[in-house]
Parts: structure tokens; sequence; C-alpha cells
């Protein structure tokens, strides 16, 4: 996510646009390129930035100076956005895209969670500029650490390949480095698991698939929650099952995960709204209305790939 950012030119000091209902990494992205998070609400159905409300919301925030989206209110460029594919589920892209186009701000997606998940055919991490996928120990598939940068722009992908690999130039025996790059380079051994585990990656998605039906079997009839399903269209790779209850009530969210977890059926809820976080207190932000009460209805219940047996 850093250098994907760095490659769609968010600078120094600008604002980038991101769900604050998402992992920190993504925030976190955004603070190593110099630049200052802005946060978004989120909509219901896939959990994703709301479409609607950032279009409303930046119609009234921001204005088109030089061809550039400015914040009135602090005078910084917005640079980029990131729609996040919460829990494998795709957000509603194509509408985010339509916002981005008009504002004349360039997308990068956050597809750390969604390999295997498609919108309307398309693969998660695709519409944007560039993407990024993780493939960290929790993920579908996992390399132990690291990840993969998509784009389908073979400049951007030469500078990738640049700048996380100490942005040497190729040279039989000198060492001539044309600007600061990064040791961000997989080693060779943990893309061999990578490998090995891409060959079985619709034997993972399957499973995922069947684990989801036998939840929906299992909790059909219960009043007051219900299991996410892939958003219409789509097809998710449903990396983390996940119940919302009907109405935000965080007693009650605290007592099914303790039970849960007491029961030995490791469970948790959502993250705590990065805009919430201390050394996110000062960054920008729209109204929370969504995130707030998701916060409150949340559990990702047991979800590996190996669970429906
Ligand atoms: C939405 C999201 N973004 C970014 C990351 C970071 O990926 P990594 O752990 O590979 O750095 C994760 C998860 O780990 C994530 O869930």
């Amino acid at each position: 996510m850093h250098i994907s950012l760095i490659l769609a030119s968010v600078k120094k000091n600008s604002e980038v646009l991101l769900p604050s209902l998402t992992f920190a990494a993504t925030a976190n992205a955004v603070c190593y390129a110099g630049a200052v998070p802005h946060f978004v609400d989120s909509e219901e159905e896939t959990f994703g930035i709301c479409p609607q409300k950032l279009d409303s919301y930046l119609s009234h925030i921001f204005d088109i100076q030089n061809e550039v989206c400015i914040n009135k209110k602090t005078g910084r460029q917005i640079s980029a956005i990131i729609p996040v594919h919460i829990f494998g589920h795709s957000c509603k892209i194509e509408d985010i895209l339509e916002v981005s186009r008009k504002y004349k701000i360039e997308v990068v997606e956050d597809a750390a969670e969604s390999l295997g998940s498609f919108y309307k055919g398309k693969h998660t991490g695709t519409f944007g500029k560039l993407g990024a996928i993780s493939f960290n120990g929790n993920k579908i598939i996992t390399t132990g650490g690291g990840g993969m940068i998509i784009t389908d722009d073979k400049q951007l992908a030469h500078q990738a390949k640049h700048l996380t690999t100490t942005a040497k130039v190729p040279h039989k025996w000198e060492y001539v480095h044309d600007q600061v790059g990064y040791n961000y380079r997989m080693p060779n051994l943990n893309a061999a698991f990578g490998c090995a585990q891409l060959q079985r990656l619709p034997e993972f998605l399957q499973s995922k698939r069947e684990l989801y039906e036998r939840y929906c079997e299992q909790l059909s009839g219960l009043n007051g929650i219900r299991l996410i399903k892939e958003p219409s269209g789509c097809s998710s790779n449903y990396w983390l099952q996940t119940i919302v209850l009907d109405e935000p009530d965080e007693e009650l969210r605290n007592i099914i995960l303790t039970a849960l977890n007491e029961a030995g059926l490791m469970s948790r809820p959502a993250w705590t709204g990065l805009h919430k976080l201390e050394h996110f207190k000062e960054s920008p932000k729209m109204d929370m209305k969504v995130v707030s009460t998701l916060e409150k209805r949340i559990i990702n219940i047991p979800s590996s790939s190996f669970l429906c047996e």
C-alpha cells in the first residue's frame, strides 16, 4: 500500500480518503507516504465506503482548483481515495470510481482481504490505478508475510519492482541507486509457499463458501442477527464470516463474544473506528453515523478454510 500510494503520486501533506472501518495498516500506509488520513463513513450492505455519502460530503467540503481537488477547510489537496473490500466482500467500487472521476481523485484499492473476490466478474484490486493484496498469515493464502501490488500499467509495475528492491539501477557490478528505495522484496522461499498455495486457491474458496452455507443453515431461524452474505452481483471469498446484530447493542455483543471465546470459538468484534484512535484524533473526518453503530453490531466468527469438516 505504501508503494502503491507513492506510485499514485500521493504527495507529502496531501490528504487521502479512506474508511474509518478498516485495519490500521490502511491508514498507516497513508502516513508512511507523508500524507494525512481523512476518514469517511461506511454503508451497511458491504461495510465499504458509502459512495452517496462521499459524493455529498465532497460537494460541500471540496473545491476543484486547477484540476486538483482541494479541501476548503485545510487547504490541502486530496490526492487519493482507498476503497477497502472489507472481510473479503467487494465494496461498491463502480460507484466509488464514479465519485473519484467527478472530483479528479486517484483510486488505490486495499484488496488485502479480498483475493478471490469479484465485483461483477472483475477481480477486486483491479479497478484502481493500483491495488494491493496481503499474504499475511491470516489471509486466504499466505507467504508468512508480505503481499502483492496489482496494476495493468507496465510502467507502474516496473517502478513498483524498482522501488521495492532498493531502487538499484540494473548493472553487472556497480551499485547505483537512483532514489531512496525500500527493501520490500519478497524472499524466494516465501514466494514459493505462495505459488504452491495459489494452485489450491479454488479449493480454499470453495471450502470458505461451504462454511458460509453451513453457518447459514445453523443460524437460520435465530432472531436478532443476520449472517453477512456476498453483495448482489459480486462473488466473495468469505475471508471472514460475520454476524451482525439487528440493533447496535455493545453489551449484547460483548456477552456473545465472551461466550464464544470461553467456548474456544475465537471470535472478534470489528476494528475500533480508526478516527477514534489517539494518534488519528486530529485527522479530518466526516460524521461516522454508520461506523459508530456497526462497531456495536459486528461479530466475526471462526472462518478457517479447514473448519467446514
Ligand atoms: C484491510 C487491510 N489492509 C491492510 C492489511 C495489511 O496487510 P499486511 O498484514 O500484509 O501488511 C490488512 C491485514 O493484515 C488488512 O486487513
